[in-house]
């Protein structure tokens, strides 16, 4: 049986909709409580057995690298991160025009080579059970591409890939951002998924789409009429931490987890007059 071992992050996105803060910081390195986001996704990683990571960054995010290289100045306070580095091989690759999700994945290749893989948005957070883990054993069961899914409301259909699945959660389309009429079903395509390495060729087959960019789900579409994709339905609860509310809410779940604050937090929130 093939092992999972390789994990891609794309984390070159612009940020459009958590500006202006993201014009000077990357919204994957915003702290969720104290930590980065790509912190708390590669402790996700780990404990799915991950063992080499790629970032896909720019010029602009070499902050990114930098948070990962050890110094002596922070000797002994920060071995969290150092846990990390000595736990996951960590490599970046550049893509310095934002051409969308196809397009950074497609960098990949050369990292990924001939096996399959896992992928992980740098601004979809999922607290809870390790969900790469989860589609990992999907994976390991159906060993065909599995794409993690998640139930949402009906008010925002219209912001995700919305799929179309049987009893057997074996997925037969993906439509992006339908209104509430068009959408085949409240599921929706939420960050994580596991691929077999034939999507490349797929990605490199991609036509650029409106507003410039090369999608990800064209991709999946093309190599649907091919292989199998399955939908894996993840214990865990999704924030994205790209939108405002999305990271307000991570920020205030993740808190009231935190022995350090909890107990002053809840005693706040309860006296918030609102
Ligand atoms: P998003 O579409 O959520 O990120 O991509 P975005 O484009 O930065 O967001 P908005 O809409 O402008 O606010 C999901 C992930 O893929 C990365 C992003 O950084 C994010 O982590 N991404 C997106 C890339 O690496 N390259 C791209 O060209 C686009």
């Amino acid at each position: 049986m093939t092992k999972i071992n390789k994990l891609v992050i794309p984390v070159a996105g612009l940020g459009t909709r958590f500006l202006p803060v993201t014009k000077g910081v990357p919204k994957e390195m915003l702290p969720i409580v104290s930590k980065p986001t790509i912190m708390i996704l590669l402790e996700e990683a780990i404990d799915a057995g991950i063992e080499e990571v790629l970032f896909v960054i720019n010029s602009r995010k070499e902050c990114i690298k930098t948070f990962f290289e050890m110094e002596e100045l922070y000797e002994g306070k920060v071995d969290d991160i150092k846990e990390i580095t000595q736990s996951i091989k960590i490599n970046y690759v550049y893509q310095e025009k934002p051409l969308g999700s196809g397009d950074a994945i497609l960098k990949a290749k050369d990292f990924v080579g001939n096996n399959p893989f896992a992928i992980i948005y740098g601004d979809d957070l999922i607290k809870g059970k390790s969900a790469i883990k989860e589609l990992i054993d999907d994976y390991d069961k159906y060993q065909s591409n599995i794409i993690g899914i998640s139930k949402v409301d009906s008010k925002d259909l219209s912001k995700y890939g919305i799929i179309e699945f049987n009893e057997n959660n074996e997925i037969n389309r993906i439509i992006e951002k339908p209104n509430i009429n068009e959408a085949p079903s409240n599921y929706a395509v939420l960050g994580r998924y596991i691929f077999n390495p034939e999507i490349f060729e797929c990605l490199e087959q991609l036509k650029m789409q409106s507003k410039n960019e090369y999608q990800l789900t064209e991709a999946m579409t093309m190599l649907m009429k091919k292989q199998k994709f399955y939908g894996c339905k993840f214990s865990g609860k999704y924030f994205d931490i790209g939108s405002k509310i999305g990271y307000l809410k991570a920020n205030i779940e993740y808190a009231l987890d935190n022995d350090e604050l909890s107990i002053e937090l809840k005693e706040y929130l309860k006296n918030l007059s609102i």
